[in-house]
């Protein structure tokens, strides 16, 4: 009986702030806005200002988590896939095209660097917006292409990319930045073609 008298006036009290919300929209929203702003709002100063440094050249570069399970998992050709450096090659086009302040990009293997001029102003240089979208974009349009590249191998898991942003303030230090992408990457393929030739086509084995 009590619990049933309880009910009953929550209902009315319920019934009545909603005539009154109905009744005085625009009162009602202005009191809320004005309760969250108050509150809460100062949550707001543990964000960190992210804005990079003005003048430098703005390098992303994402690499694929776990590609040596992933590729084995998917049964990538060895050395080099070319469906799988295609579709690496699609995803990075689909972020070329998104910002056309990106003026080259350099991929090999599940790595791929992009970099944006000087004076780029995306998202205000706000370092976490540009890495996280960029990022995100290049993931999810690896998943979106994988069947125009793997037709009918399907895709057994969600690949994702760990991704840095660097600054580099002089043109010396980008050309150096691609240059050591460009030394190390051809090494590791260089070693990967002539390891896998050796046991394709040379009969040895991994261990050999
Ligand atoms: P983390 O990046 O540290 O998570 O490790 P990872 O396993 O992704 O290795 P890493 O990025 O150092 O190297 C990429 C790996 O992906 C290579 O060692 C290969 O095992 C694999 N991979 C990339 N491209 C190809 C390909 O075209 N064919 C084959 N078979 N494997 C590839
Ligand atoms: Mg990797």
């Amino acid at each position: 009986m009590c619990q049933h008298f309880h009910n009953l006036t929550f209902l009315k009290v319920l019934m009545r702030l909603l005539q009154h919300i109905l009744k005085n929209p625009l009162k009602s929203a202005f009191y809320l806005q004005k309760m969250a702003k108050s509150k809460y709002e100062y949550v707001k100063t543990f964000e960190i200002e992210d804005r990079l440094l003005p003048n430098c050249w703005l390098v992303v570069r994402i690499d694929g988590k776990g590609f040596h399970k992933f590729s084995s998992k998917h049964s990538f050709e060895k050395p080099n896939d070319r469906r799988a450096l295609q579709l690496m090659n699609r995803a990075a086009v689909a972020v070329m095209l998104e910002y056309k302040d990106i003026v080259l990009s350099y991929g090999e293997s599940d790595e791929y660097s992009f970099v944006f001029r000087k004076e780029t102003e995306v998202y205000n240089r706000r370092g976490s917006k540009i890495l996280s979208y960029v990022n995100s974009l290049f993931s999810s349009s690896y998943v979106y292409y994988w069947k125009d590249y793997f037709h009918d191998v399907k895709l057994l898991g969600p690949p994702s990319f760990d991704a840095r942003i660097v600054l580099y303030p002089t043109d010396n230090n980008l050309r150096d930045y691609l240059s050591w992408r460009q030394v190390d990457t051809h090494i590791n393929n260089l070693y990967n073609t002539t390891f896998w030739n050796l046991i394709q086509k040379g009969g040895l084995t991994n261990s050999k």
